[in-house]
């Protein structure tokens, strides 16, 4: 039997994704606002010392994300057996989750499904407590063909358990308490929160989050695999990705390491006053690797502090935007506005398709000079045109690119993008893996609605200052 691709070398190098910095260099932007090779020299200490950093948190332990292409083939194989017997039973795939517990599975859903396309598996994402749109999807669900993955690693978030609440207590009211273990499965960390609790009571299949992976880093565990894997994904061409990438990265180089390097660019940027990060992809299939990358660069290094505890507040501000559909909205800012930001564009060689434009109306050369051309020549040709025209304007950008959309490119991504958040963490010298800033609005919720032990946030909740009815038209 032939090796699996993903294993074949030629096929690998031929599939591997590329970072093109030019047009972050003085050379094609011009030296206001372009950055030179000394520039990134000059940091060289900081540089080699956030590789040091890096490599021993890694061998301590404290990285888990870098583990995963390892230590998930193993749990990449449970949870295909599971999906095996389950697609058999259940047309729709419901995740329950929120932040790092959704938006990878949303990334991989719009990357790899058609979204036109009704027929089962399904994946349906619930990742907010809209009221009518939670009871919409209910709606929409035949209950006995449906499974529910309950994710959440701290198995307390108040989104995500009133949603299983609800669904247990409809899956117990139409089908019979003895139904939740068979439509109920919890990806959760393995001893602490109270989901793993309550899976253990229920009889539920549980996945594990390793306690070293934080939820935005945690799409290659079963947290993105398992919802991945009952649509048909590829998950251990995925895996294969990221291990691809995390060699490739495993130089201290900067000028071969394209997460260092692109970490590095977007850290000068910052410090140059281009706080804002646009990740704009030209393919309809990435768009949400654009949203995933917002909450993974949002959340890891918006700081207040610094690792000494100074007050810093720190970070980039990230924002998806999408080619072409977002010349016709952002671009005109991007081109015109203020030189605050930096643009990385996502693109592919290969769509997987061909679209020709038909040849018409040759008296209307407005319209006719379309025909004869691809819709994919013009995609291709409008995000080099607005590269071009960025650069002209001396606009900072960039361009990651994949050969083409599949799970061993979109595994190297996902790695390539954490393994840059970790360094950038390093060179903003904060945590990029905690999230502080997020607990006091939690914490507010919990007293409001009465959870033990928050009844001083209720307090400071309810004496707040008044709002001045004058200032509400
Ligand atoms: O990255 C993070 O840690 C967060 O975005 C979490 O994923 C999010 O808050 C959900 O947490 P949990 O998985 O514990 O329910």
């Amino acid at each position: 039997m032939s090796k699996p691709r993903y294993q074949q070398e030629e096929w690998r190098e031929k599939m591997k994704i590329r970072l093109d910095v030019n047009n972050m260099f003085a050379n094609q932007i011009g030296e206001k606002h372009g950055f030179t090779p000394e520039d990134i020299n000059n940091l060289e200490k900081r540089l080699v010392a956030a590789h040091k950093s890096i490599k021993e948190a890694k061998q301590e332990g404290k990285l888990g994300f870098m583990e995963l292409p390892e230590t998930q083939k193993e749990v990449a194989n449970k949870i295909k057996k599971l999906v095996a017997e389950k697609r058999n039973e259940f047309d729709n795939f419901v995740v329950l989750g929120i932040g790092g517990s959704a938006l990878g599975s949303i990334a991989l859903r719009t990357a790899f499904t058609n979204s036109y396309d009704q027929k089962a598996p399904r994946l349906f994402i619930s990742d907010n407590v809209d009221p009518t749109k939670f009871k919409e999807m209910l709606k929409t669900l035949d209950l006995e063909k449906t499974v529910f993955n309950v994710i959440s690693k701290s198995g307390g978030t108040a989104e995500t358990m009133s949603q299983f609440l609800i669904a247990r207590d409809l899956v117990a009211k139409e089908l019979g308490e003895d139904k939740i273990a068979e439509h109920f499965i919890a990806t959760t960390s393995k001893d602490s929160g109270k989901l793993i609790k309550i899976a253990q009571k229920e009889g539920m299949e549980t996945f594990h989050i390793p306690d070293n992976v934080g939820g935005r880093f945690s799409v290659l565990t079963p947290v993105g695999l398992l919802p991945a894997a009952f649509c048909g994904i590829n998950i251990e061409e995925l895996l294969a990705g990221a291990e691809y990438m995390d060699r490739r990265c495993d130089t201290d180089d900067i000028w071969k390491n394209p997460a260092y390097l692109n970490a590095t660019l977007q850290y000068l940027a910052d410090q140059n006053g281009k706080r804002i990060s646009v990740m704009m992809p030209y393919v309809d299939k990435l768009k949400d690797i654009a949203d995933w990358y917002r909450q993974l660069w949002a959340e890891s290094l918006g700081k207040e502090k610094n690792r000494e505890g100074d007050i810093v507040n720190v970070g980039p501000t990230p924002i998806k935007a999408l080619g072409t559909t977002d010349q016709h909205s952002q671009v005109q800012l991007y081109m015109a506005g203020p030189y605050d930001k930096v643009i990385t564009f996502l693109t592919v060689d290969d769509y997987g398709a061909e679209v020709e434009i038909p040849e018409e109306y040759s008296e209307i050369e407005e319209v006719s000079y379309l025909g004869g051309h691809t819709l994919n020549e013009l995609i291709t040709t409008e995000q080099t045109a607005t590269e071009l025209a960025l650069t002209k304007r001396q606009r900072l950008n960039a361009t990651i690119n994949l050969p083409r959309v599949n799970e061993f490119t979109i595994g190297q991504l996902f790695y390539m993008l954490e393994l840059q958040t970790a360094f950038a963490g390093e060179l903003y010298n904060i945590n990029a893996f905690n999230q502080p800033g997020v607990e006091l609005g939690k914490n507010y919720t919990y007293g409001v609605l009465g959870r033990k032990d928050y009844e001083e946030m209720k307090e400071e909740y309810e004496s707040r200052t008044q709002k001045d009815d004058k200032l509400i038209l």
